[in-house]
């Protein structure tokens, strides 16, 4: 079931494992995915690996994106992207479920294969299934001439340079950004406005400098992890554009430390979720800096009146002593905040992981791209 690691071809140039390396490489992998790409003339994106004319952009009625784990929450914030700046009707779905349930293919719609390896076997079937059926689908791919890549046979690439850690960190926040230059494009040829269009371009254009600052609070991140590491279980609670951050943040944490990681919508912990939080089940809240500060509070509140330890990410001004630990990113372009956000949930999890002694590039029974079923 396993690719193996190229890690012969690949030098881990002074870091001590791929996932270290590939974090600190975010902000020039983000630079990367947007040289050439951006145009501050017409604030808009260049994608001419979409193969779509504007006609063809506008035709498009509804966009899905189908991915497998990281790749299918890299999707969610990309479906949020393409809602919030071109106002299409957008989704994503799990590529190993859509591939199953015999799914009803829109002809007006554009599909999205979302893969860093490119090979992997649940989001190809999906994209074999959606050819077959006569679906257009476009690849969101890292690897140059893999399965999908060349399936697909247009799309973006993602420009993220090799990733050999399985837990997959840059290719992740390059999938971002690679959407937010598509909702970008397709809100241009719609009714988003000139104004509105640079707010974004200038918010893409700030991105690594502000990955760089997010990187640069590693020692107080890997200070909280420690304190933490000895949990059981973990809550990762978000809602609307912190959803998606939540679900990777627990992902990722699941994946290299082995503890037990939840991700819900905030709101969603009172029908039930709630009844596990006391003093033994930390939760990490989310918290954008958009019109949900206040409910964010009181999901907060509701945790710590339970006596649940609190880690708050966010880029808004909380009150004192409101969270037990509050990890701060810049504040950019509000939807662009999954981007930002994610980036200390990798270092959360990486640091969890090392204080438990874990293999960092290598957890137990996975593999970094999973080609059989
Ligand atoms: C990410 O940390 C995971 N290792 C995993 O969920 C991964 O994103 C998924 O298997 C999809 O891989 P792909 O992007 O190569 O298709």
């Amino acid at each position: 079931t396993t690719v193996e690691h190229a890690a012969d071809d690949y030098e881990l140039g002074g870091h001590t494992d791929f996932m270290r390396k590939e974090m600190t490489e975010q902000p020039e992998a983000i630079a990367r995915a947007l040289r050439g790409r951006l145009d501050e003339r017409f604030a808009t994106a260049h994608l001419g690996g979409l193969g779509l004319d504007p006609m063809a952009l506008r035709a498009i009625k509804r966009v899905k994106f189908l991915g497998c784990g990281s790749a299918y929450y890299a999707g969610q914030m990309g479906a949020a992207l393409v809602e919030e700046l071109a106002r299409v009707p957008a989704d994503a779905e799990p590529a190993s479920e859509y591939r199953y349930r015999n799914p009803v293919v829109d002809p007006d719609a554009l599909y999205v294969a979302v893969s860093q390896s490119g090979e992997t076997i649940d989001t190809l079937a999906a994209v074999q299934e959606l050819r077959r059926k006569g679906g257009r689908v476009i690849g969101a791919v890292n690897v140059v001439g893999s399965a999908i890549a060349r399936e697909c046979g247009s799309g973006v690439f993602l420009h993220a340079g090799p990733e050999v850690s399985v837990a997959s960190t840059k290719a992740l926040t390059n999938m971002t950004v690679s959407f937010a230059m598509l909702a970008l494009l397709l809100g241009r040829v719609r009714d988003l406005s000139a104004a509105a269009g640079t707010r974004v371009v200038t918010g893409l254009r700030a991105l690594p400098g502000q990955v760089e600052r997010v990187l640069a609070d590693d020692a107080e991140i890997a200070r909280i992890a420690k304190r933490y590491a000895h949990a059981r279980h973990m809550f990762f609670l978000g809602r609307v554009r912190g959803w998606p951050v939540a679900r990777e943040g627990a992902q990722k944490l699941k994946e290299i430390s082995y503890i037990h990681a939840e991700a819900y919508q905030s709101a969603e912990l009172k029908h039930g979720p709630l009844a596990l939080v006391d003093a033994e089940m930390p939760s990490v809240v989310i918290v954008p800096a958009d019109d949900l500060v206040a409910k964010n509070i009181g999901t907060i509140e509701q945790v710590k009146a339970r006596g649940g330890p609190v880690i708050a990410v966010t880029n808004a001004d909380l009150p004192d002593g409101l969270a037990d630990e509050v990890i701060r990113v810049p504040r950019g372009e509000p939807e662009l905040d999954p981007i930002l956000l994610t980036i200390p949930l990798q270092l959360l999890a990486y640091h969890t992981a090392t204080a438990l002694g874990r293999d960092i590039d290598k957890p137990r029974n996975l593999a970094k791209s999973v080609t059989v079923e």
